[in-house]
């Protein structure tokens, strides 16, 4: 029997049907995160009838989402008309450690399909929509015109990176440094786990002003790490008032163009004192456990940024236009390698 001869199941078009379908699962997750779905569940099997109760949901309706989730490992039937979690629905609930629920709602957020439904033209320009289609960048646009979405895309950013932040922290080489920059360090979550992980440490957690200001508590004035800890608000493409011993700029460059990574890479080279050390923390295209998310992430990049996931030679090859020295790639053990410069003495 071949897909070919008419006698089988087309697996090979309907894996292709599967795919063209696919933003129907990302609507179906952003649907049960919105129906409160997973948390409803609890850790014993429950009839869609108890569940549908519990959301306020029509069970027929249910049942079809919980049939099409739990065909990608998303909930689980547990005998007739029943379902029960599996780790991925698990990490759909709210205050899950390591969770997935911010950045399921973040995929799914308005903008998200917008820019998405627009990526040929992104791929025909080399250019992000978001512009054309909002009237400014997508990180002015989260600040000016949504800030509850805003809010949503940090929270999803400190959330999601629990594991890899850990595993950063861990693998990051800290001998010699006293003073850590975390540029493009978003609510502060990965500079708060250095803080923890090194009694010793000074760090300064640099950003948009309006990201800084919304920073983790415990880093602000009166937080139980203020005391070794600066916020910087700046844009790094301009300015960067910060010596540090070492500048982590981790799931930033991907977000930027070459032109826009160089720049923002040539601040840094300017400000920072010579034999200080910058590490790029980036998953890369030729690397890493998950090529499917690595590679649609690249296309998230390019949609909503002009940004782009790339292999370790090409941010190397940044790193040194930028006139810093590259030592090295350093694995974590997650998708995220660390890309290891130092500012020329
Ligand atoms: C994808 S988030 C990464 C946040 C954090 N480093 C992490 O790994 O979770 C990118 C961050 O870069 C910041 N950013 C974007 N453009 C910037 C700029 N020009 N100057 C400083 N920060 C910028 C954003 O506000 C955001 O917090």
């Amino acid at each position: 029997m071949s897909e070919h001869d008419g006698s089988g199941p087309p697996a090979t078009a309907l894996k292709l049907h599967a795919l063209a379908y696919g933003m129907g699962i990302a609507a179906a997750l952003s649907a049960a995160v919105r129906l409160g779905l997973p948390d409803a569940l609890g850790e014993e099997p429950a009839s869609v009838g108890e569940l549908a109760r519990a959301v306020e949901a029509d069970p027929g309706a249910l049942r079809q989402l919980l049939l099409a989730l739990s065909c990608r490992e998303v909930f689980r039937e547990a005998g007739e008309d029943r379902f029960e979690h599996t780790g991925m629905s698990r990490l759909l609930r709210a205050g899950e450690p390591g969770g997935k629920r911010d950045m399921v709602l973040l995929a799914s957020a308005p903008f998200a399909w917008d820019i998405w439904s627009r990526l040929e033209q992104a791929v025909r320009t080399g250019e992000s929509v978001f512009p054309g289609l909002y009237g400014k960048g997508l990180f002015a646009y989260l600040v000016e015109d949504a800030p509850e979405l805003g809010a949503l895309f940090n929270r999803a950013m400190a959330g999601s990176g629990a594991l890899v932040n850990k595993a950063v922290v861990t693998s990051l080489d800290l001998a010699g440094v006293e003073h850590v920059a975390d540029v493009g360090g978003g609510a502060g979550r990965t500079l708060r786990a250095l803080l923890e992980h090194d009694g010793g440490l000074h760090g300064t957690l640099v950003d948009l002003p309006p990201v800084v200001a919304e920073a983790d508590p415990g880093l602000r004035a009166n937080g139980a790490f203020a005391d070794r800890c600066e916020l910087v608000g700046c844009d790094v493409t301009e300015e960067l008032p910060v010596q540090a011993d070492l500048y982590l700029i981790k799931h930033v460059v991907h977000m930027w163009d070459d032109d826009t990574a160089l720049r923002a890479l040539r601040t840094v080279a300017r400000r920072a004192r010579p034999g200080s050390r910058v590490v790029l923390a980036e998953q890369l295209l030729d690397a890493g456990p998950s090529p499917e998310v690595t590679t649609t992430m690249g296309l998230l990049m390019l949609v909503s940024q002009g940004g782009r996931e790339r292999t370790g030679a090409e941010l190397r090859a940044l790193l040194e236009r930028a006139g810093l020295r590259c030592t090295g790639i350093r694995p974590t053990g997650t998708q995220v390698h660390l890309v290891e410069a130092v500012v020329e003495k």
